[in-house]
């Protein structure tokens, strides 16, 4: 890129690196060619849409509502304003805009998903009904009847749901392989066997049900049949994330961790954003005993860190401020259960994504915690071919925030962050029974996968405190102990992205 490029030509050359699948370096360019040219309309739409891709809708709607200024109505940019609005949870500016552009009927999804943030799950139903006719929107608009049923009605009114969905679609074969994984997520693995088992009475073999037979197995902890359904799928579909995901699990678990090192190595040249992969690669370097390997990975004394909230602009103390958003975030669990596909056991999460929470106190907290990102990505090594220290950039975003209510003996399973860079732990509020001392009730671990395999020692533990910020790599296995009393354990964590990288 030189300063001297016109917007037409920093295009030619984004497009150009975008071919290569050099997607961040070519939305530098889209971002500089609507600089040079605000009314360059392809430049908009590409950079909108990574942007939306990248979970960073407000980004992405300043664009497209910049580009709509000088192209009234335009179809993709009008389309794109939606999601964004949809995504930051301005329904009521979302169905007024959705209602400006006459409702067309490939928006139907949208609709629905604006529907059920405003609370109106009937009208919300009826609109994924219409969704699933569109081959294109037909699955999730399947998955949220199903997700939408569980959070608001638990167990009974994913059951309820999927029998009504029966009834209307049994004849579509991908009904029975989202139930056969959405009763996975959901933890009943005997419903979710007889998914599959329905699938494979009534229509043609499909490597899909392997991969969901492979997540079962996962699931169950058992590696070697998860291990040969991953392989059935993978070979079948050589090419699919997912499939290569299961085979690397799985391989961990039924010992084959030469085999998951090779494919970790692979999935982070491919896939260097997934978070996944070096989790995976961590796992396999612990469990062959490569210890030097795993530190300069991991890096635990450069990566895992504790800030202590001070003073918050506008409220007399930390405490009161602690006070007031413990407050604030318990009336937004509106949901029964906990979510589907989550960390969570014994508690919920809020639904929706708490960054674009509008109450002052929430705002407030994003202010809080920002120095402490900035301060904790100034001090990181530099090592730009490290897979987590070389995607720092200059700029930074918040890509996702939720928040976690703990009641006695819940905890969270280990896991990882798949889509973030950078994650972290807020508590807002901690039992007594949580404290420093030997039994570390409610602490979080950092550095044991889900599955069983040597070595599964935690590399350092926390000690959650009211009011501190834990920040760590979403690469890195973390989980909590159980608790007891009668006290909850509230959190807000947030996941960060660099930008471009
Ligand atoms: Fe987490």
């Amino acid at each position: 890129m030189s300063t001297s490029q016109t917007a037409e030509e920093l295009y030619i050359e984004a497009e150009g690196l975008l071919s290569k699948g050099q997607v961040h370096e070519a939305a530098r360019l889209h971002k500089a060619c609507i600089e040079q040219d605000n009314s360059h309309l392809n430049g908009a739409i590409r950079f909108g849409n990574y942007l939306l891709f990248q979970n960073n809708p407000d980004a992405a709607l300043s664009v497209f509502e910049q580009a709509l200024t000088k192209h009234t109505n335009h179809n993709i940019l009008s389309r794109g304003r939606l999601f964004a609005l949809k995504d930051m949870r301005q329904t009521e500016a979302g169905l007024s805009h959705l209602s400006s552009m006459g409702h067309p009927p490939d928006m139907a999804l949208t609709f629905g998903q604006l529907l059920a943030q405003k609370g109106d799950i009937g009208a919300a139903n009826r609109a994924f009904e219409q969704a699933i006719k569109t081959p294109a929107t037909a699955v999730t608009a399947i998955r949220n009847i199903l997700q939408t049923a569980h959070l608001s009605e638990g167990r009974g009114g994913l059951n309820a749901a999927f029998e009504q969905l029966k009834k209307s679609y049994n004849h579509i074969n991908i009904l029975p392989l989202i139930g056969a994984d959405f009763y996975r997520e959901a933890g009943d693995l005997d419903k979710a066997f007889a998914c599959l088992k329905d699938y494979q009475n009534r229509f043609p073999p499909h490597p899909e049900t392997d991969q969901i037979y492979a997540s079962i197995y996962i699931d169950k902890g058992d590696g070697e049949l998860a291990y040969k359904h991953a392989r059935q799928a993978v070979t079948a579909m050589p090419a699919n994330p997912v499939s290569l995901m299961r085979l690397s699990q799985s391989a961990l678990m039924a010992g084959h961790v030469e085999e998951a090192l090779f494919l970790a190595n692979k999935g982070m040249q491919a896939d260097p954003q997934n978070s996944f992969w070096p989790a995976i690669k961590a796992s396999a370097l612990k469990s062959l005993g490569h210890f030097a390997e795993y530190d300069a990975l991991v890096r635990v004394k450069d990566t895992v860190k504790s800030y202590d909230l001070a003073d918050v602009a506008g409220y007399e103390s930390s405490s009161e401020f602690l006070t007031i958003l413990g407050q604030t975030l318990r009336r937004l669990h509106e949901w029964k259960e906990q979510p589907l596909s989550q960390s969570v056991r014994g508690g919920t999460q809020t639904s929706w994504d708490l960054r674009f929470e509008q109450s002052p106190v929430v705002r407030s907290f994003f202010s809080a915690v920002r120095p402490f990102v900035e301060e904790y990505i100034r001090e990181l090594p530099d090592e730009p071919s490290h897979p987590f220290f070389g995607r720092r950039t200059e700029d930074f975003y918040f890509s996702g925030a939720w928040s976690v209510l703990l009641k006695s003996q819940g905890y969270h399973v280990n896991h990882i962050h798949p889509d973030g860079w950078l994650s972290s732990a807020f508590y807002v509020d901690i039992p007594d029974s949580v404290r420093e001392g030997q039994d570390k009730s409610g602490w979080i671990n950092f550095g044991v996968p889900p599955f069983n395999m040597k070595c599964s020692t935690p590399d350092t533990e926390i000690c959650p405190v009211k009011g501190r910020l834990v920040l760590f790599p979403s690469f890195l296995w973390h989980g909590t102990h159980r608790f007891s009393g009668e006290q909850s354990r509230l959190t807000l964590p947030f996941d960060v992205r660099p930008q471009f990288s």
